[in-house]
């Protein structure tokens, strides 16, 4: 990694700017400092793209107080923006995780609004406006991420009005009897629509973007429903078209097609299922500890399944691997003793000396380590509450070109809407969810295959590159995102 100061040469034609950076900064007990992958979808999907166009990368190192300057990696610009501790709370753990994430994720929990979070949050997308206009080449493109960072498209056309500037929503739009419970909601939705292109996972997201400008902004608005074909709506705001539309984001399919191909990962799944005791069946859970993603609920379902002895717990193992995240929010310290408390129960009720059912690992883990478990998989439960797309899913889907497996797929994900020959379940039937669970785990081969066929097809035909293509190919001219799509049109579901 070589430090570089942003002069005008080393100016990028396309930047990203995201919360966090790509990597994390890691203090080690040596005092020395090493990076580490960050976590979470949204590294996992931008990663590849920025690597193969050499752009550069604004974001957070994820921790406090440190400045480092802007460094290169591998031909990757990394923009490195610091946070204060209070920074921290007050933007990060409060606006973005405590007010914004619950609230557009149906209020799963009650979202919180204070004003000092509201500021803060102001002032650090300020922060991330400004870096980026001073990375940016003149007429660059540059593509802002997520909630964290709704006011940087408005804030950054001020500064730079040469920009071509897109914003993409990792994380589902609210239907708008929600989105009008936060205080600041004009601001957000023009801070948005700062941006030439405004990008959803799905067409019920933009949607209801486009309702809001409408009926808040009472703004004028064409092509209402961006569900038809994939077209793109606009908005017109200050004298300028704002384009709106659907993109669900991908995984970067061919490479963990070819990595689960490989034969050291199929030596590991095989030992893997050795060290787990041989077990007949394996179900297997892969989430940040969140509690939007359902964990709680499939380990209610699980326990309830063997105390009714329809789950046989010599026969049957589950690994649930839960990535630590926001551990200082309240919701996520309260959940992680839930799951815990939840796996212990299971455990002691069920396990026997050297064999417990539920092997949980509250611990990030290596991707060929996660690719081996996802081959080693019988059933792939991914039960989320609410998740704007869940790269879980597809990863698991993308690994398994042996045409094994089954996956267990809430329908309120964003991945349902593609993912359509998954065991659907709806989360909040329980009964529901261990039936399906039970149906996944006794599918006989031939429909297994057949199942896993279609989605090994759909996510191989649509994987993360083309995702970028997409988006940036509407960016840059306006085109149709989703002209190839009408292969899915007979699958779409009302999703947001
Ligand atoms: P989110 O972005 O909300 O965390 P996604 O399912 O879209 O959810 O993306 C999660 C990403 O993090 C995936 O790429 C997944 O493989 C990765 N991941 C989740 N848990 C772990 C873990 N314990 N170890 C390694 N990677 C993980
Ligand atoms: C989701 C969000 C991302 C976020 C990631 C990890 O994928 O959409 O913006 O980076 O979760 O969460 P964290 O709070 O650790 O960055």
């Amino acid at each position: 990694m070589n430090n570089i100061g942003v002069d005008d040469e080393s100016r990028s034609n396309f930047v990203v700017v995201a919360n966090r950076l790509p990597v994390d900064l890691e203090h080690l007990p040596d005092g020395t400092t090493a990076w580490k992958r960050s976590p979470g979808g949204l590294v996992t999907a931008l990663e590849p793209i920025l690597r193969s166009k050499s752009g550069a990368w604004v974001g957070w190192p994820g921790v406090s107080d440190e400045r480092v300057e802007p460094f290169t990696d591998n031909g990757l610009t990394l923009c490195p923006i610091e946070l204060s501790a209070t920074d921290i709370v007050e933007y990060y753990e409060g606006f973005s995780n405590d007010t914004l994430w619950p609230l557009y994720h149906d209020v799963s929990v009650p979202p919180t609004f204070e004003r000092s979070w509201w500021h803060t949050y102001c002032a650090v997308n300020r922060r991330f406006a400004e870096e980026a206009a001073r990375c940016a080449a003149p007429e660059a493109t540059v593509w802002v991420q997520d909630y964290q960072l709704q006011l940087v498209p408005k804030m950054l056309r001020e500064l730079r009005p040469d920009l071509t500037i897109g914003f993409f929503l990792h994380i589902p739009f609210p239907p708008v009897e929600l989105f009008m419970q936060l205080p600041w909601r004009r601001e957000i939705v023009e801070g948005m629509l700062g941006a030439d292109l405004i990008g959803f996972h799905l067409p019920g997201g933009a949607d209801n973007f486009l309702f809001l400008a409408r009926r808040l902004l009472e703004l004028e608005t064409t092509n209402t429903s961006v569900g038809v074909r994939g077209a793109l709506g606009q908005v017109r705001f200050n004298e300028r078209t704002v384009q709106v539309g659907a993109f669900p984001i991908s995984v970067d399919s061919l490479a963990l097609e070819a990595m689960a191909k490989g034969s050291a990962i199929a030596a590991r799944a095989k030992e893997i299922r050795r060290e787990l005791g041989n077990p007949e069946k394996i179900l297997l859970g892969v989430d940040r500890l969140d509690y939007t993603k359902g964990i709680d609920l499939r380990l209610t379902a699980v326990k309830e399944l063997l105390d009714e002895g329809r789950l046989d717990a010599a026969r049957t193992v589950m690994v649930q691997l839960a990535t630590p995240s926001r551990e200082r929010v309240q919701h996520y310290i309260d959940l992680r003793s839930v799951i815990e408390e939840q796996v212990g129960h299971i455990n002691g009720d069920h396990g026997q000396i050297g064999h417990p059912i539920v092997h949980y690992l509250y611990q990030p883990v290596a991707r060929d380590e996660l690719v081996a478990l996802f081959v080693a998989a019988d059933v792939m439960l991914v039960t989320p509450m609410r998740d704007g797309m869940n790269l879980v899913a597809k990863e698991y889907v993308a690994c398994r070109g042996d045409l094994g497996g089954a996956l267990v797929l809430s329908e309120f994900t964003g991945a349902a809407m593609e993912l359509r020959q998954a065991y659907l379940v709806n989360p909040h039937d329980l009964d529901g969810v261990k039936n399906v669970i039970m149906t996944a785990l006794e599918q006989d081969s031939a429909s297994g295959r057949r199942r896993m066929t279609a989605l090994h097809h759909q996510v191989l035909t649509h994987d993360v590159h083309k995702w970028a293509e997409s988006f940036l190919a509407a960016l840059t001219s306006g085109n149709d995102p989703q002209s190839d799509t009408s292969d899915n049109e007979p699958d779409l579901v009302h999703n947001t």
